[in-house]
């Protein structure tokens, strides 16, 4: 199996089908936040865990299991860059935009990679073979430009890194 390969792939999840479905998810997640302060970030992060993503149609169960309006999720949901709201595809590369490896090529790599790649950042290939996304800082920042590629960090990214990550992909 690649290196780049790993078992939390979000690849292969699907969205629960039906409303009836989509309360009995949204209940069994909430169940351990329900009545605490703060529990719409738990439930994002289990919903996103559990699916791959936060589909659209989970927000009004979320919404009547917190107590909370539609709008304050999805400016939630909209606001944190790691919430999906589609499904990402088979490989997921993060490229780091914070200060550091910015200083060090990043916009640079980001626009290679999108090239090698073949998709804009934040998006993800037609074919559903990689999503590319901004990370903000991995904590790596004596090695950057840094990336996460399906969870795996790689530092010094670089054209040869580059290429490697793309065969990875393409195997
Ligand atoms: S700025 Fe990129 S890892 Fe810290």
């Amino acid at each position: 199996m690649s290196d780049l390969q790993h078992a939390t792939s979000p690849s292969g999840t699907r969205p629960p089908t039906g409303d009836d479905e989509a309360r009995a998810l949204v209940e069994r997640l909430a169940e351990p936040c329900t009545g605490r302060r703060g529990a719409l970030l738990p439930l994002l992060h289990a919903i996103q865990h559990e699916v791959g993503w936060i589909p659209d149609s989970l927000v009004p169960f979320v919404a009547h299991a917190l107590n909370l309006s539609r709008a304050e999720i999805h400016g939630v949901i909209t606001f944190y860059p790691d919430f999906r709201r589609r499904p990402a595809g088979r490989h997921v590369v993060k490229l780091c935009r914070a200060e550091a490896c910015q200083a060090r090529g990043g916009a640079a790599i980001e626009a290679a990679a999108a090239d090698r790649f073949g998709v804009a950042m934040g998006e993800t290939r037609p074919d559903g073979q990689v999503t590319l996304e901004p990370i903000y800082c991995l904590g790596l920042c004596a090695t950057g430009p840094n990336a996460l590629v399906d969870g795996k960090p790689v530092s010094r990214v670089d054209a040869a890194r580059l290429e490697r990550i793309a065969a990875e992909i393409a195997a």
